[in-house]
């Protein structure tokens, strides 16, 4: 969603007479456009700003501003005096962003805006994407949902959803630009609604679109899974066999503090059926471990849904507490900082073997591979299957976006590895 934000953001100056700068030593103006959903992206800009103040001493007229969900969330303490950022803008503001510098370089006074929208899309935006291969798309802003843990629903405000018709046109110019594939966003897709359409009726009418060939989407919440998205998913040849599935806890105690409002027995009762319906299907997940009050018991009920799943691959973090959000008003950051490092040693263990075996059941298997680029091992190139696993082989006579045939020979934890076979 931020790749899509700055995307949006540098479209919006570039149709305002700004260009380009071909590197930070040379730009006039410095936009972070930031994360806040863990400590540590946040602690990331923090060090990213006082770098850029070195860019300052030799550049004194050098603006710098901080847009996105750390500027919304830290509001006014950003351009306190000392912090040398000159302009904030949350992600609902990316369109005044040109009148905040210019206001800036007439007046020195330091400028934000952080009002949340209940209606901007950024519909008529169109941005300008930076790879070739895949564009992404927003397709709904905002989160209503209430996850203790969480700071999006503060740093994004209410859902929004955009109308199938601009999501289609969107979805024509990307197919024109030669994009193959469209990644669909949203905080929580499922709550995608417009008129009578939902997410579902949606990805059928994006595949609808000519030279669109693979349609992928994040992230659906597993509280409120249609069984028609399953449909959707199993029946339609563009939508890509892969769900990422947020899991968070396996443990019911924590989802409820969590306020996932799904049970350990829900979430595996979706996942079967999702694999039943689907038996190639992709399944990935997002894990936080030592949310506050977390027991070791309650840990290895975690690791017991992570085994019954088996997913192909987890994102997985400590909890870090974040400013604001219900959890850090309400339950105390308690689980020591050495039982999360021991937990998320012996979960990132658990899914590496996982990850493993599911990899190395597809030896053998020939796989179409959208293609990517280079791979960094020199000779070979990067592409991905249809369940977004990253496929590598050596070099043939590919480009980026074209679809070849792979026959994999090995696996590793992250990649297929293979060769490219005659269609
Ligand atoms: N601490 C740790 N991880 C978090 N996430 C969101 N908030 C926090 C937090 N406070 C993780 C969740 C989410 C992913 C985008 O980031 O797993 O799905
Ligand atoms: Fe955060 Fe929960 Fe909304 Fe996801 S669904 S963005 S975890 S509040």
């Amino acid at each position: 969603m931020n790749e899509y934000d700055s995307e949006i953001a540098r479209t919006i100056l570039l149709k305002n007479a700004f260009s380009i700068a071909s590197k930070p030593e040379e730009a006039s103006v410095i936009l972070l456009n930031t994360c806040s959903v863990r400590e540590n992206a946040h602690r990331k800009v923090m060090q990213r700003l006082s770098e850029l103040q070195n860019l300052r001493s030799a550049n004194h007229d050098l603006i710098i501003g901080v847009i996105g969900c750390m500027a919304q969330s830290m509001k006014g303490k950003l351009i306190e005096d000392g912090t040398g950022v000159d302009i904030i803008a949350g992600p609902d503001t990316y369109r005044r962003l040109p009148e905040l510098i210019r206001r800036f370089e007439t007046s020195g006074e330091k400028e934000s805006d952080l009002i949340l929208s209940r209606t901007e899309t950024y519909s008529d935006v169109f941005p300008v994407h930076d790879q070739s291969v895949n564009a992404w798309i927003a397709v709904m802003r905002g989160c209503n949902n209430a996850c203790s843990f969480c700071i999006v629903p503060y740093a994004r405000g209410r859902e929004r959803s955009r109308s199938p018709q601009n999501v289609v046109d969107e979805a024509r110019q990307i197919a024109e630009q030669g994009f193959k594939q469209i990644t669909l966003l949203g905080q929580n897709v499922n709550s995608y609604t417009y008129g009578k359409a939902d997410f579902a009726d949606l990805i059928n009418r994006v595949s609808d679109v000519d030279g669109i060939s693979r349609i992928r989407f994040t992230s659906p919440h597993p509280k409120d899974f249609p069984l028609k998205l399953i449909d959707v998913v199993r029946d339609n040849p563009k939508a890509c066999k892969h769900i990422h599935l947020p899991l968070q806890a396996g443990n019911d105690r924590i989802l409820e503090l969590m306020r996932r409002t799904y049970t350990q027995s829900e979430y595996l009762r979706l996942a079967h059926l999702i694999k039943t319906e689907m038996p190639d299907i992709t399944i990935t997940t997002d894990i936080i471990v030592g949310f506050p009050s977390e027991t070791e018991e309650e840990f290895l009920d975690t690791l017991h849904v992570v085994k019954e799943v088996g997913f192909d691959a987890a994102f997985m973090f400590k909890y870090s507490e974040r400013e604001n959000t219900l959890a850090s008003r309400k339950y105390p950051d308690d689980v020591p900082e050495e039982a999360k490092t021991s937990r998320i040693t012996r979960l990132v263990d658990l899914q590496r073997k996982i990850s493993l075996e599911k990899n190395t059941s597809h030896v053998g298997e020939i796989f179409e591979v959208l293609v990517e680029g280079p791979a960094k091992k020199p000779y070979q190139s990067l592409g991905r299957n249809d369940g977004n696993k990253i496929v590598v082989f050596p070099n043939g006579r590919v480009n980026p976006g074209d679809f070849v045939n792979v026959r994999i020979n090995e696996a590793t934890p992250n990649t297929l590895i293979g060769e490219l076979i005659a269609t």
